[in-house]
């Protein structure tokens, strides 16, 4: 595929952060912190991508806020995977209607991928008007001079051209997830399986430099984040596009080395990709999870081959093997499309199957949602959303069988775990997870969120593990 890699020079994010500090004189000029709230919608790409919107705002001088009411600015960062997640975003667009007619100096901008599909601007520009600002993944890095132009000029702002896309670096971020740090290594998908939307909204693989990421990590490390995920939509082509000969798995070898006490997990492995190299280094690498987020999608090979999944069940089958052969405590989780346009039911019965070999500790279940100008999108479709259903609340049920034996199996065991935050429950007030990526609801004080502690697990649900720390 012919993709001109394109790094956008520091002197561009300086550019843009000169912009921002002309509109901190512009939104403090009242003598308060302006706020903003943004709105975030999607996968770990997206939170990471509200970060840099973050970064930017706090630039201008901006506080955040979860009241739409209190908001100056409101950005909504979309998802455009399913449809069910774009209809919540224009619900949520629709009800803004309120809190614009209550303070008509509202800024209400909708960036992501979802507007980066021609049709949704085109929605977004015709019947929701109290929309300011539109603009795709691909312009984020320039959000201050598009939110200038809003202001300077007074008109609609959509910014929404087709791109391969840009590698930018250097951007402020503002991170709100410690001790959990999200660290893109890669954007873009070239993978092209025929139901999905990603490759259209987020434009071509593109990998950033090692000694950039490594050194990313190694300030977070000094920062204190304890618990490190690198992104990718497809981890395992990593470096493909450089030069320097570092693939996914050295560069696994690379964060591990840095010196501290973290966990490196990353995020989203594509089996056809996943090599004996990768099963190796986790091995091998003391930091790294013993888990492995590997969707499978279907267990059909016909329906794999409509997908465009390029493996066969098998191929698949023989992966897992293979990792579990370096890594025997490995926990393994995935994701599931039921109902796939032709698939019959027969054939999803071949996905129950490939699920009680594989035992999953977690699934991800989704029925599919047809998205324009995907591939998918033009097959027939026989079955019924009712027949797909029965289908996918049989998978469900599997599933969540297989997940509670498999939590139930902790009980008694004492595991190391990392606290990262509280819950509502008042019993259990904080949340960590286990080295392989498992809940953990426990009760102790707020002081130990960011510390390892050793905890004896006392109970399970289907979802999570419940323990008492080990003093
Ligand atoms: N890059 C990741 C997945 C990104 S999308 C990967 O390839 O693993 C997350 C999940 O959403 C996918 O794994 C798939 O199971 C699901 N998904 C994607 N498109 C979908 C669609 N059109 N309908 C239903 N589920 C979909
Ligand atoms: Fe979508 Fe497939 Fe790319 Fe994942 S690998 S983002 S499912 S096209
Ligand atoms: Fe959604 Fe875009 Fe992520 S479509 S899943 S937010 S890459």
């Amino acid at each position: 595929m012919a993709y001109e890699r394109i790094e956008l020079s520091r002197d561009a994010i300086a550019a843009q952060e000169e912009i921002a500090r002309r509109l901190r004189a512009h939104f403090t000029a009242q003598g308060k912190t302006p706020l903003a709230m943004v709105d975030t919608y999607g996968c770990q790409q997206n939170e990471s991508d509200s970060e840099r919107l973050r970064g930017y705002l706090a630039e201008m001088g901006f506080g955040f806020t979860d009241d739409e009411f209190a908001a100056d600015v409101i950005v909504i960062n979309t998802c455009a995977v399913r449809e069910h997640a774009e209809m919540r975003v224009l619900g949520n667009v629709g009800a803004l209607n309120h809190t614009k007619k209550a303070r008509p100096d509202q800024i209400i901008a909708i960036c992501g991928c979802m507007v980066q599909q021609p049709h949704m601007a085109q929605k977004l520009k015709k019947s929701y008007p109290i929309v300011s600002l539109v603009f795709g993944p691909h312009e984020l890095w320039r959000f201050p001079e598009l939110l200038e132009r809003y202001i300077t000029r007074k008109k609609r702002v959509f910014a929404v051209d087709p791109s391969d896309g840009t590698i930018t670096e250097g951007e402020p971020r503002v991170r709100d997830g410690k001790p959990k740090a999200w660290l893109s290594v890669m954007y873009g998908c070239n993978n092209f399986c025929s139901y999905c939307i990603v490759p259209y909204v987020r434009g071509r693989e593109r990998s950033r430099r090692p000694e950039t990421i490594v050194a990313e990590a190694r300030s977070l490390v000094e920062q204190g984040y304890k618990d490190i995920t690198l992104l990718g939509q497809n981890v395992n082509s990593y470096g493909k596009d450089l030069d320097c000969g570092t693939d996914f798995s050295d560069l696994l070898r690379m964060v591990n080395d840095i010196p501290g006490e973290f966990v490196l997990r990353f995020m989203t492995s594509h089996p056809k990709d996943a090599t004996e190299k990768l099963f190796r280094t986790m091995a091998e690498c003391e930091k790294c999870e013993h888990h492995l987020h590997l969707p499978v999608q279907a267990g059909n090979d016909r329906v794999l081959k409509e997908m465009n999944r390029q493996y066969t069940a098998q191929q698949y089958l023989d992966k897992i093997a293979l990792a579990r052969k370096y890594i025997p405590d490995l926990v393994l989780t995935t994701d599931i499309i039921v109902g796939f346009p032709g698939e019959t039911n027969e054939e999803f019965e071949d996905t129950l199957r490939l699920v009680e070999q594989v035992e999953y500790d977690a699934m991800f279940t989704f029925i599919y949602s047809p998205r324009e100008g995907t591939r998918a999108a033009a097959l027939p479709d026989p079955l019924t959303r009712a027949e797909k259903q029965v289908n996918f609340d049989r998978l469900l049920a599997l599933a969540n069988r297989i997940s509670a034996e498999k939590h139930a199996g902790y009980v008694g065991k004492t595991v190391e775990v990392l606290i990262d935050g509280e819950s509502r429950d008042e019993a259990n007030p904080l949340t960590g997870r286990t080295k392989n990526g498992r809940l953990v609801h426990l009760a102790g004080e707020k002081a130990l969120i960011g510390s390892f502690v050793r905890v004896k697990i006392t109970g399970s649900t289907t979802w999570a593990l419940f323990g008492e720390i080990e003093r």
